[in-house]
């Protein structure tokens, strides 16, 4: 039997998030939105893209969550974007409302599911996931950090004219633009990237992948970027149902790593069959954990925002 995967939006990154997973045949995709006909037309499309693509999973859409039940996971990006004159906390409120409704909902049809929360400000909805879902941290991840480092990997590809396959980067903390990337631990075929690169041109990446997000809304105009995020879903889901043990920076509940405790905030993290195996706790110098600290205020500035 296939594994079944849930994911609540079925706008930008939901649906693209749906197309890198059935594309790998990774499990059955079940696309739920509040719009009618939305959900259900995407899934049809990209049912009918499967025999090219030579992949059996099943894809539906649906209004309602009766057709989510025994999924083994629930990605959650339903949401408004932030619309001009809206404050960061009218945003937070918005979201979180839709995200509590989401997980009440999911939980319900899904109660053993792994929960990836998508939905901005990612942080501060992981932790509206906790509070409804009562599940236990192992079972509600965050997607940002995947992304984060996606991006600074490919400026440091680009900068640097290697290939994207050599690169590896992290970035940790909160998913605005307080993240912390971290270049000593970021390297280039096994060579830390501060051997290769000036620190002022490691300054500028690091910058841009700050706000790597708003470069791309900028651009854009309407909306914010799907491909990378959604195929960044795709590997967190992919460690998760082939019990890869395999370490991404996700967001998780603190409980005292990093002298940081109750919130969420993107950390190295070991994942696999059950979520999230472990956290891993890595040296910092006094200025990153500085950064990461007023990274997580900013996250706790948020989570009081909550209703
Ligand atoms: P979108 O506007 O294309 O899609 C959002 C979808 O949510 C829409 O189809 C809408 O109908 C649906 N929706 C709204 N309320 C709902 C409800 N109560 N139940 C079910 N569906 C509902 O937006 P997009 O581009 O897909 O982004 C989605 C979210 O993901 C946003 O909050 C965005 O900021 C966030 N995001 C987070 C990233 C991350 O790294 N964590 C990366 C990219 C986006
Ligand atoms: C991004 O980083 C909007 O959070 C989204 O692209």
């Amino acid at each position: 039997m296939r594994n079944k995967v849930t994911i609540v939006g079925a706008g930008n990154v939901g649906a693209t998030a749906a197309h890198w997973l059935a594309a790998e045949e990774l499990a059955d995709i079940v696309l739920v939105d509040i719009v009618e006909g939305i959900p259900q037309g995407k899934a049809l499309d990209l049912l009918q893209s499967m025999p090219v693509e030579k992949s059996d999973v099943s894809i539906t859409g649906s209004n309602g969550y009766e057709p989510t039940a025994g999924s083994d996971i629930v990605v959650i990006t339903a949401g408004f974007p932030r619309k001009p004159g809206m404050s960061r906390d009218d945003l937070v409120r918005a979201n979180a409302e839709i995200v509590g409704k989401a997980t009440e909902e999911v939980v319900k049809y899904s109660p053993d599911c792994i929960l990836i929360i998508v939905t901005n400000p990612l942080d501060a909805m992981c932790e509206v996931a906790r509070r409804v879902s009562g599940f236990p941290r192992e079972r509600i991840l965050g997607m940002a950090g995947v992304l984060d480092s996606a991006r600074f990997s490919t400026f440091v590809a680009m900068e640097l004219g290697v290939s994207v396959e050599n690169v590896h980067t992290f970035v940790l903390g909160g998913h605005g633009d307080q993240m912390v990337p971290l270049p000593r631990y970021s390297t280039v075929a096994g060579i830390p990237i501060p051997e290769l690169l000036d620190k002022a041109v490691i300054d500028r990446l690091v910058e841009r992948t700050a706000k790597g997000g708003g470069e791309i809304v900028s651009l854009l105009k309407a909306g914010s970027a799907y491909y990378a995020p959604g195929r960044s879903i795709m590997e967190m889901a992919e460690a998760i149902l082939k019990d890869k043990h395999k370490i991404l920076p996700c967001a998780a509940y603190l409980q005292g790593e990093y002298d940081l405790k109750d919130l969420f905030i993107g950390v190295p993290c070991r994942l696999g069959a059950k979520g999230l195996e472990k956290i891993y706790e890595i040296n910092l110098t006094a200025e990153e954990k500085a950064a990461l600290h007023k990274s997580a205020e900013a996250v706790e500035s948020l989570v009081k925002a909550l209703p």
